[in-house]
């Protein structure tokens, strides 16, 4: 049989990230690939707990529910969002599969082909395969450790009339990026001023290893409905419940549930409602708190490994929170070609490469510290330095 796809797929790519995943599911390998949350801290007692509450409640619960998802669920994020700054109506909240649903949404009711969107570079590599699969011009935007650059932004904005900006402010995947409170204020001005929206994807944001900073969200400083906000309940309670959340102009919001009708009725309710008794019964802050703590020292024993390598050209910034550090070798390493190599050693990355938009850094790759224990990433890392540094004899680095 000949399957007559339509055109659309062949923009469709098969994420490198996923696909590592799958080899490294396969055999005893180290990874530090994926962006998982450690499976350790999932709060199984609380989720069932929550589960039992939601059958407990009667066969209304079974029931089909409002696209816009379960509204107290959405009453409680409104109230952990108003706790962040951001002022929110439950009538402007959607409850989606996952915040990776509202990247989807949004770019369905927002994108035709051809239409730019700009973001940061490096960024998240399933972000750009939806922007691709709408056939959209992804343009990148300059950007340093604080964020886009300030003059290249501008000037992109007025050269391209993007449709949106897409960013990861606070703890960027891949490059674990906080940016400043002055790009931050300055990019939620320009948008304002050129009409431009901006796509705010916060996944990460309550994984910050020093709780008493604070990272303040773009939508925080919106007062001109230009900021779609979007998280996740992947990061903090469990990733298998697929359940996000998008926040933002009442327009946007209910041309996002017509095509959210058309996508999937609704995301499941019986998710929907545990959470929502999970977040009446149990301490999230205390939990998200456990996570941090948790998650820091990882960070720091990946930091400390890292600390006693020396090679030419490597780099990297401590993340501030988040899953994941971004490392730069010597320009002559091209780590797509090395991670076969570290496989067979025993452990995984991600290549830097698949994250640019445009031509890529081949010496760059991410690191999650978030899955393997600390004596695992102990051990992981003094298997890929070794694949490094034979890889730096191999081809002759020295400056
Ligand atoms: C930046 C970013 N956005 C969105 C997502 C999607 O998360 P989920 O669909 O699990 O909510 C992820 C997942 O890792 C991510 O890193």
């Amino acid at each position: 049989m000949e399957y007559l796809f339509a055109n659309i797929t062949k923009l469709f790519e098969s994420s490198a990230v996923r696909d590592i995943l799958k080899v490294v599911s396969q055999g005893d390998v180290i990874s530090f690939a994926g962006g998982l949350p450690y499976d350790e801290l999932f709060p199984v007692q609380a989720v069932e707990q929550a589960y039992r509450c939601v059958f407990e409640s009667g066969k209304k619960s079974m029931q089909y529910g409002l696209t816009e998802g379960f509204i107290p669920l959405r009453e409680k994020i409104a109230e952990r969002m108003g706790q962040k700054g951001i002022s929110v109506d439950v009538n402007n909240i959607m409850l989606t599969t996952g915040s990776q649903q509202v990247i989807d949404l949004f770019s369905r009711i927002m994108l035709n082909p051809g239409d730019t969107i700009l973001t940061e570079n490096p960024t998240y590599l399933a972000a750009l395969q939806v922007f691709n699969s709408y056939e959209a011009k992804i343009v990148a935007v300059e950007t340093d450790d604080e964020g886009m650059k300030q003059e290249d932004l501008e000037n992109k904005i007025k050269q391209h009339q993007p449709k949106f900006v897409y960013v990861v402010p606070t703890f960027s995947n891949p490059a674990g990026r906080v940016w400043s409170l002055e790009r931050r204020k300055h990019l939620v001005s320009l948008a304002k001023k050129y009409n431009v929206l901006i796509l705010e994807d916060d996944p990460y944001g309550e994984i910050k290893f020093h709780p008493e900073e604070t990272y303040t969200p773009l939508a925080a400083l919106d007062d001109a409905g230009i900021v779609l906000y979007t998280s996740t309940f992947s990061k903090t309670v469990v990733p298998a419940l697929r359940t996000g959340w998008v926040a933002g102009p009442l327009e946007v919001i209910r041309m996002m549930a017509r095509s959210k009708q058309a996508a999937d009725l609704h995301s499941s309710s019986l998710d929907q409602q545990a959470l929502y008794y999970l977040l009446r019964d149990f301490d999230l802050d205390s939990h998200i708190s456990n996570i941090r703590t948790e998650y820091h020292k990882r960070m720091q024993v990946m930091q400390g490994q890292l600390a006693s390598v020396e090679l030419p050209g490597l780099s990297y910034v401590s993340p501030k929170g988040g899953m994941f550090f971004w490392i730069k070798l010597h320009e002559k390493i091209n780590t797509t070609l090395l991670f076969e190599e570290a496989v067979k050693k025993g452990v995984a990355y991600v290549p830097g490469a698949p994250f640019y938009v445009g031509k890529p850094e081949h010496n760059t790759m991410r690191l999650n510290f978030t899955h393997a224990t600390p004596d695992k990433i102990r051990q992981g890392m003094q298997q890929l330095v070794e694949v490094v540094e034979h890889a730096y004899s191999a081809l002759k680095v020295e400056q």
